[in-house]
């Protein structure tokens, strides 16, 4: 178990949070590398190595220094990235050109100039007009790419408003209306430009049902069906995006299966019915792979006690590294690292330090009496907690420190006043 308690104190993939804090300050992120490598594994054994033609491409938005570009290649995974940002750091980090793929709904003319230039493995084209581009740009730069088109199937997953993406009225993909897509498709195939591989969809984020995964699936293969009907064209491969959820509070994680299985049985059915050549099938998890193997830990400073109402513990970060909770209303939960087997008795609010009375970290949890100075660690922020940090009320964005078998190396350094101002003309 990457995250124990030892003499009272909590620890994680074998280092104690309180030398962590010690040695690097709070708020900070710590990263367990072996549990982000459990998962990988988990993703060989139940995917990856049970269907063949199959990939990841890891979602970069989650979480993506150039450490963990390293470790996704490292693990030989693909990745999937969606702006000139993260591509620039995985070209930096050194991984294979060919092994990435880029997804994104307004891809600037310079970022596909950039995945072009760099003969990047994939892109998914997100609207009618980018096919277009890149056509133009592989002719400028005498290059071929290849593409898929993401569909917006159309279905509504169970999750937050804000991610969930797979619904019709949605600013991602091209809706699904065959007289617009398959002519679109038709353009692909026959383009000179271009290789089209296949189709895409994503229905969202943090979804812990395998329904609207699998309902996406049905429309997509139908689609599969008319591009051979009617353009006589075998997709080469479906890409089923991410989304399977984790655990934050007391939700039940489910395995990897529970949404491949069937989906891989579905395809696999279908293309044996069809007497077709199986497409690839590749996923794209972002979340599932990041978000518990990381923990924030911050020192508990001012704490109110409003008789009657509530008791408020402030830390000293907040909404500037973690504006998940202000955001989508998401829940997390969290313990005294320094009070690890000490008695539950208070149920209080961990609240941030910024200027706003929406920077409230977790409301009503459990802990024993804090104290200033205390260290609290909250638990699962390992996915979109760094990658959305911000600097708001000039606060600085914390360092990232990855842990493994009682290993400790900083990634990220804590940001600097001087960093802050870098950018400024004085
Ligand atoms: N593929 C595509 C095309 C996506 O849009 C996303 C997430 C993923 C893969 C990865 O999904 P995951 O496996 O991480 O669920 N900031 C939000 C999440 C936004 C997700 C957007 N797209 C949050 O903090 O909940």
């Amino acid at each position: 178990m990457f995250r124990e308690v030892r003499d009272n104190t909590l620890y994680i993939d074998g280092c104690s949070t309180v030398t962590l804090a010690k040695k690097y300050g709070t708020p900070l992120y710590v990263y367990s590398e072996s549990d982000i490598v459990r998962r990988f594994e988990e993703l060989k054994k139940c995917f990856l190595e049970k269907y063949p033609s199959t990939r990841v491409a890891y979602a970069a938005k989650a979480f993506f220094p150039v450490a963990m570009a390293k470790l996704v290649d490292r693990e030989g995974m693909c990745v999937d990235v969606v702006s000139g940002g993260e591509l620039y750091t995985a070209i930096k980090a050194g991984f294979p050109a060919e092994k990435i793929e880029f997804n994104g709904n307004n891809k600037q003319l310079a970022e596909i100039e950039m995945a072009v230039e760099y003969g990047i493995g994939r892109i998914i084209i997100d609207s009618l007009q980018e096919l277009h581009l890149i056509e133009d740009i592989c002719r400028e730069k005498g290059k071929k790419m290849n593409v898929l088109f993401r569909i917006t199937p159309g279905v509504k997953s169970s999750s937050h408003d804000y991610i969930v993406t797979g619904k019709k009225d949605s600013k991602f993909g091209i809706p699904l209306d065959d007289e617009v897509i398959l002519p679109q498709i038709k353009g692909a195939i026959d383009s000179e430009f271009v290789d089209f591989y296949g189709l895409h969809f994503h229905v969202g984020s943090q979804i812990l049902n395998n329904d609207s995964h699998l309902q996406a699936l049905d429309i997509m293969l139908n689609l599969v069906t008319k591009i051979k009907e009617e353009l006589d064209y075998d997709v080469k491969e479906l890409n089923v995006g991410g989304g399977f959820g984790v655990t934050y509070v007391d939700e039940e994680r489910p395995s990897y299966s529970y949404y491949l299985d069937p989906m891989m049985e579905k395809i696999e059915k279908y293309c044996a019915e069809k007497a077709i050549e199986r497409p690839n099938v590749v996923i794209e998890p972002g979340r599932s792979i990041v978000a518990e193997a990381g923990i924030s830990l911050y020192t508990i400073g001012s704490i109110k006690d409003i008789k009657d109402i509530r008791k408020y513990v402030s830390v000293d970060g907040g909404m500037t590294d973690n504006i998940r909770p202000a955001l989508y209303q998401a829940e997390y939960t969290g313990v005294i690292a320094n009070k690890a087997e000490v008695e539950k008795t208070e149920v209080v609010t961990i609240c941030g330090k910024c200027c706003e009375s929406g920077d409230i970290l977790i409301k009503d949890v459990k802990i024993p009496h804090p104290e200033s100075g205390d260290l609290f660690a909250i638990f699962s922020t390992g996915a979109y907690g760094y990658s959305m940090a911000s600097n708001y009320n000039k606060n600085l964005i914390p360092g990232v420190v990855m842990v493994s078998d009682g290993n400790d190396r900083l990634i990220v350094k804590p940001q600097t006043y001087e960093d802050l101002l870098r950018n400024e003309i004085l």
